[in-house]
């Protein structure tokens, strides 16, 4: 694996690539992040990962200088994972000069994580559309566990024009069901053992939604399972009662997070929810659509 930092030398090393596909990644890599080297490996002559922790993306009360930086066993792992360039550029190479001229995000950017983290988006897309223009991919991967950033990343690609196909990888989960995230890094142990609740209470709404669990069951009234508004409120109460601060659990359409009707194929659906456990704030997303392996 060739580890390149500049512009010049990334644009050097890919002269000759064939198809590039390429993984953007801030470092502190997990299981999530190989399994999208893996799908990325499949689609691309050479296969370019980059590691940079980028500064815009980061609210003044978030956790920029404390985000893990764990550059060598990074580059071990991404070696492993038969990744053939990585791009780890410092501050200076991707913002030369201050970055004045940003992308602005449609209105979905300003909702659900938007909300909560105003100017994330704004951060993300100006420094996803710099590294697609360093690296020129012809296909990169995102995960799936950042849903609004895939549907938000796919638009801009889709409305600038930009030749690159986005291919979403599968959210890995731990074998108790939280998904694979650097932050959970900051969780306790007593944390660690409460953040799967996550994911099974969104799961829960899910089947829900599906029809599978008659969701009236907690309050006595009965519904129809596309009551979508009761369905959120359940499930961010169950998370505020067993300790958690929540920012949102909400139904949206998959394709575009557009807020559903209730003739919307529940289908189509995912539940998104973010939520805060002691100084740790987690997302994670079920796609209604989707059957738990055990049925
Ligand atoms: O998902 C991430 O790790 C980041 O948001 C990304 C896409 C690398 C941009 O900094």
């Amino acid at each position: 694996m060739d580890i390149v930092t500049t512009a010049a030398a990334l644009h050097a090393r890919l002269a000759d690539a064939g198809r590039i596909a390429f993984v953007p990644t801030m470092g502190n890599l997990h299981r999530g992040h190989l399994e999208l080297m893996r799908l990325a490996r499949s689609r691309g002559d050479t296969l370019v990962a980059s590691i940079f922790v980028n500064r815009l993306q980061f609210g003044p009360a978030e956790d920029f200088d404390r985000y893990p930086r764990t550059f060598d066993a990074d580059c071990a792992r991404l070696s492993d994972s038969s990744v053939d360039v990585l791009f780890a550029p410092g501050e200076r190479d991707v913002y030369p000069v201050p970055q004045q001229y940003r992308v602005k995000p449609p209105p979905l950017g300003e909702t659900l994580e938007g909300a909560f983290r105003p100017g994330f988006f704004e951060g993300v897309c100006t420094v996803v559309l710099k590294l697609f223009n360093l690296v020129a991919p012809d296909v990169a991967c995102f995960g799936e566990k950042d849903r609004q950033q895939l549907v938000v990343i796919r638009g801009m690609v889709r409305e600038f024009n930009l030749p690159i196909d986005i291919v979403a990888g599968p959210t890995v989960r731990e074998p108790d069901g939280l998904a694979m995230s650097s932050r959970n890094n900051y969780l306790t142990p007593a944390e660690r053992a409460e953040a799967p609740a996550l994911a099974s209470v969104l799961r829960e709404a899910a089947a829900q939604v599906r029809g599978d669990v008659h969701h009236g069951a907690r309050t006595g009234e009965l519904g129809g399972a596309r009551d979508y508004a009761r369905i959120e409120r359940e499930a961010a109460m169950l998370l505020t009662e067993r300790g958690w601060r929540v920012d949102y659990v909400a139904l949206r359409a998959l394709t575009d997070l557009s807020a559903p009707s209730p003739s919307t194929d529940p289908a189509t659906l995912v539940v998104l929810g973010a939520a805060t456990l002691g100084k740790t704030r987690l997302i994670d997303n079920i796609a209604c659509g989707d059957r738990p392996a055990d049925g």
